[in-house]
């Protein structure tokens, strides 16, 4: 391992993130009865321009008379270039009380942007006397975003995870898709022809760099990363092997932006029974193969060394059975 040592952000369940639009109560107190790690209140993109100060006072109430149990609630405020952040941040802490555990900024292009949230979120946890310290979510869903990712991923001890945007990172860098994640026919290669002189289409995952690019710097900064949404909540086959593609690259969770999409999201960022078993007897093994002096021994006839068992540590500490390896 590198001399740094990176700081790991506060643990906290992250498997499924429920996306809620703050105009709409019902929803929000469905919300709260999901099974949902976290849930973010939204008043950005789900919310109408027109709605948006209704939305801000539905979610301050949300926040005040629902009982969250021990779900993480964050609220995504709109954009910086907007003229509703900065309402936004001050009247939801201010009067959302000590509930609020996130903020989740969208579209951060800078570091500077994070660090200009960072204060303004400073003077009013100080101003309103509260005893929790507010923590970050950043969507990375931009051209700049990405470019600067690594910058913005360092900009505030209050970051805890990157979010990939897919919706607005298309947009940005003028992507030919206009779906919500999931993957696009024309992103594909044709295989050579075979002896019968067959050819395949093999479709490819054209989110692979951004989503790759979001664990690398999250994970070099000790913060969670999580792949953002699949529109089609009609397509659970879909929705289920998109996820497990962002889940296998190292994400830790994903966002639902249907109630229907959190079970999945909750079974597919668990470690299953076999994988844990296998993760433990790489452990027994490799402490084995220390005690008697050996770097590296085969288990059910393939290799395995040290880096296997950090690996192994990583898969274990999922659900609480070793401490995590350091990034
Ligand atoms: C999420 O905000 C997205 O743009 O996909
Ligand atoms: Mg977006």
């Amino acid at each position: 391992m590198s001399h740094t040592r990176v700081n790991q952000a506060p643990p906290r369940a992250n498997r499924s993130e429920l996306a809620v639009p703050g105009s709409n109560p019902r929803f929000l107190e469905k919300a709260a009865a999901s099974d949902a790690d976290v849930v973010f209140l939204d008043l950005e993109d789900s919310v109408a321009p027109d709605k948006k100060d209704e939305a801000r006072r539905n979610v301050i109430a949300a926040l005040n008379d629902i009982d969250w149990g021990d779900k993480t609630v964050s609220v995504r405020i709109n954009g910086l270039d907007t003229p509703h952040a900065y309402r936004d941040i001050i009247e939801v802490i201010e009067q959302g009380g000590e509930r609020l555990d996130l903020i989740m900024i969208p579209k951060v292009g800078v570091a500077a942007d994070v660090y200009a949230v960072d204060m303004l979120v400073s003077q009013v946890e100080m101003a309103a006397g509260r005893r929790k310290r507010i923590g970050f979510e950043l969507i990375i869903e931009s051209a700049l975003g990405m470019m600067n990712i690594d910058a913005i991923a360092g900009a505030s001890p209050r970051n805890e995870s990157l979010h990939f945007g897919a919706a607005d990172f298309a947009a940005s860098v003028k992507a030919d898709t206009t779906q919500i994640g999931g993957p696009n026919p024309r992103y594909a290669v044709l295989t050579d022809p075979d002896d019968a002189g067959r050819r395949e289409l093999h479709w490819g995952d054209m989110w692979h760099y951004a989503v790759m690019r979001l664990v690398v710097a999250a994970r070099a900064h000790g913060l969670r990363p999580i792949d953002g949404p699949f529109g089609d909540f009609s397509d659970p086959d879909g929705f289920r092997w998109h996820a497990n593609r962002a889940m296998v690259l190292g994400c830790e969770g994903k966002w639902a932006i249907h109630p229907s999409q959190v079970p999945l999201c909750n079974e597919l960022f668990s470690p299953s029974e076999e994988e844990l078993d296998k993760a433990r007897r790489i452990v027994a093994a490799m402490e084995e193969a220390k005690a008697k002096g050996q770097g590296a021994v085969a288990l059910d006839g393939k290799l395995i060394d040290l880096a296997s068992i950090r690996q192994a540590e990583a898969m274990l500490a999922k659900v609480g059975e070793r401490p995590a390896p350091s990034s």
